[in-house]
C-alpha cells in the first residue's frame, strides 16, 4: 500500500473513494459546502435524514454521487469540534480504515487529516490513519489451506490532500515513516502470530538471517548452545533443557549512520523470545495455554523495529537480542529448588520454573554488556501480574534512568502506544532474597512485575536501562485473538526521536 500526498481538487476528482471530514451538525458545514453545492444539495438531504449526523467515528458510503466525479464519497463524522481530541482521532482513524476496506476502491483521497486538532499536527494525524489501515487491514490466514479469512483489502494507494509544497514537505516523512511502522508491525504480528510448532528458536534465527539478508544495514549473528555454554549462559541453558529445541541467542547489528561515520554507542534492545511457555515443571493449568505461543511477542517486537529502522534508514546504531527458548517440562528440566549461575556469576534459587523469562533475559542483558550501549531496552511478556494492574491499556515500565523513561513515556504518549511507569523501590528488591543463592527468581504473590523487574535491575547495574512488561498489550485473547504488533510504534517513535528526526 502506497501513501502519498496529492494536490488535486477535491470536487473535481476521480478517485475511487473520495473521505471527507465533517462536524457534528444538522446542516453542511464549511468543510461540506462545495461538495453540498456540486451535488445538489445531497449531502444537506443526507444531514436532513437523519442517517448521519457526524458524531464521531461515524461513517457513510455514498455511491456514484451525482455531481461528483468520484465513484465513491465516505463520509466520516467527526463529533463536536472543541471535543476532538486524540482519542477521538483514533476512534476516527479506525472506523474510516474499516469502512474504507470494505469497499473494493483501489485508490482513495482525503483530507480528513487537516481537520483541526488541539495539540497534534496534520502529520501526527495522517501517521495514525495509516496505522489503522495497517490494522484492519492486517490477515493472517497463511496456515489455512482454504477459505481464507476473507478477500484481501483492494486499496492500493491512499493520497492526502495538500494545500502547497510546504505542506507536503512536512507532511512526506511522516508518511513513510508511518508506513514504515507498519511494515514492522506486522513483522512482529506474523511472527507472534505462528504457532509454537512453526515458530520455534531456530525459525526465528533463520527469520533475523532473512532480515540481514533483505537489509544491507542489519548484520544478523546467531549464537547456539555451545557458544552460550561457553559464555556461562547458565540460566538461560537451564530453561532450554526441558525443551527438544534448541536455544539461540540472535543478534542483529543495525547501522544506519553514514560511510566513515565515527562510530558511537548503539542502543540495545533486548526482546524476550520464549517460544512456547507451559511453565515447565511448574506447569501453568491448561486454559488458554495455547496463547503462551504468544511469549516470544518481547522478540518480535525486536525484529519488527529492526525492519521499520531499516526501512526509514535512521541514522542511529541499534543492536538487537532476542534470548528464544522454549520452556517446557521434561526429565531434564529445572526444579523448584535448583540453583543456576548466571554469565554475570550471580546464582538464581529457581522457585518457580514458570519465571523462565527472566532467567533468559538476565543472562541476554549481561552479554549485551559487550557492545558498550548508550542504554539497553528490555521488552518481555513477563508477568501476568501486568494484566491485572494495567489491563491491555498500556504497558508496565520500570527502569534506573529517569531520562530514559521519559524519553519512552513521551513516545509512548506521542504514538497512542501507551505505558505507565512504576516505582523500582530497593524495598521491592528485598522480596527476591534466598537463603541459599545470591537470590531468587521470584519476589512473592505482591507486586509481581516490580519484583520481575528488580530481578532484572540485578543484571543492568552498569547500563542505563529500562524495561517494558507486554504482558498485557502484545496480544489480544478471546474472538479478537491476535497479535497487536505493540509495542513497535512506542519504541520506533522513540528510536525517530533519537534520530533528532
Ligand atoms: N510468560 C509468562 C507471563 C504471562 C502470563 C504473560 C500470562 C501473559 C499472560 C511468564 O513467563 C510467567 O509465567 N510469569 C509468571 C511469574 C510468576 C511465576 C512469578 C506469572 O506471571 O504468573
Ligand atoms: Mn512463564
Ligand atoms: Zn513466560
Amino acid at each position: 500500500m502506497q501513501f502519498v500526498t496529492s494536490t488535486e481538487a477535491l470536487a473535481s476528482s476521480t478517485t475511487d473513494c473520495l473521505i471527507i471530514g465533517t462536524f457534528e451538525g444538522k446542516k453542511p458545514g464549511p468543510e461540506l459546502t462545495e461538495l453540498d453545492q456540486l451535488s445538489d444539495g445531497l449531502l444537506g438531504k443526507v444531514l436532513k435524514s437523519g442517517d448521519f449526523s457526524g458524531e464521531t467515528a461515524q461513517t457513510l458510503l455514498l455511491s456514484a454521487p451525482a455531481g461528483l466525479a468520484c465513484q465513491r464519497l465516505l463520509l466520516v463524522g467527526c463529533g463536536k469540534k472543541k471535543e476532538l481530541d486524540a482519542r477521538a482521532w483514533r476512534k476516527i482513524s479506525e472506523a474510516t480504515a474499516k469502512a474504507l476496506l470494505a469497499t473494493r476502491a483501489t485508490k482513495a483521497l482525503t483530507n480528513l487529516h487537516s481537520l483541526p486538532l488541539e495539540g497534534q499536527d496534520t502529520a501526527w494525524m495522517a501517521s495514525q490513519l495509516i496505522e489503522a489501515i495497517g490494522q484492519a487491514s492486517y490477515r493472517f490466514d497463511k496456515l489455512k489451506s482454504k477459505g481464507k479469512a476473507d478477500k484481501p483489502p483492494a486499496l492500493k494507494r491512499l493520497a492526502f490532500l495538500v494545500a502547497d509544497q510546504e505542506q507536503e514537505s512536512q507532511l512526506k516523512p511522516a508518511l513513510s515513516q508511518a508506513e514504515a511502522i507498519n511494515q514492522g508491525m506486522k513483522l512482529c504480528k506474523d511472527l507472534a502470530n505462528l504457532p509454537g510448532n512453526v515458530c520455534t528458536p531456530s525459525y526465528l534465527a533463520d527469520q533475523a538471517e532473512a532480515l540481514g539478508e533483505e537489509f544491507k544495514t542489519i548484520k544478523t549473528s546467531v549464537l547456539d548452545e555451545k557458544a552460550m555454554e561457553k559464555l556461562g549462559m547458565g540460566a538461560l541453558l537451564s530453561v532450554s533443557r526441558g525443551s527438544r529445541e534448541p536455544a539461540k541467542l540472535i543478534v542483529m547489528e543495525y547501522n544506519g549512520l553514514k560511510k566513515g561515520a565515527a562510530k558511537g554507542k548503539p542502543i540495545v534492545l533486548v526482546g524476550k523470545g520464549l517460544t512456547f511457555d507451559a511453565g515447565g515443571i511448574s506447569l501453568k493449568p491448561a486454559a488458554a495455554m495455547d496463547e503462551m505461543k504468544y511469549d516470544m511477542c518481547g522478540g518480535a517486537s525486536v525484529f519488527g523495529v529492526m525492519r521499520a529502522i531499516a526501512a526509514m534508514k535512521l541514522p542511529l546504531q541499534v543492536v538487537g537480542v532476542v534470548p528464544s527458548s522454549e520452556n517446557l517440562p521434561d526429565g531434564a528440566a529445572n526444579k523448584p529448588g535448583d540453583i543456576v549461575t548466571t554469565m554475570s556469576g550471580q546464582t538464581v534459587e529457581i522457585l518457580n520454573t514458570d519465571a523462565e523469562g527472566r532467567l533468559i533475559l538476565c543472562d541476554a542483558l549481561t552479554y549485551s554488556q559487550r557492545f558498550e550501549p548508550e542504554e539497553v531496552i528490555d521488552i518481555a511478556t513477563l508477568t501476568g501480574a501486568c494484566i491485572v494492574a494495567l489491563g491491555n491499556h498500556a504497558a508496565g515500565l520500570l527502569g534506573n534512568d529517569q531520562a530514559l523513561c521519559d524519553g519512552l513515556l513521551a513516545a509512548a504518549e506521542a504514538s497512542g502506544d501507551r505505558a505507565w511507569q512504576l516505582p523500582l523501590w530497593p524495598e521491592y528488591d528485598e522480596q527476591l532474597k534466598s537463603p541459599f543463592a545470591d537470590m531468587a527468581n521470584i519476589g512473592g504473590r505482591e507486586a509481581g512485575t516490580i519484583t520481575a523487574a528488580s530481578f532484572l535491575a540485578r543484571y543492568t547495574r552498569e547500563m542505563r536501562w529500562a524495561h517494558l512488561d507486554i504482558a498485557g498489550t502484545a496480544w489480544k485473547g478471546g474472538s479478537e485473538k491476535g497479535a497487536t504488533g505493540r509495542p513497535v510504534p512506542l519504541l520506533t517513535r522513540y528510536l525517530i526521536q533519537r534520530a533528532g528526526k
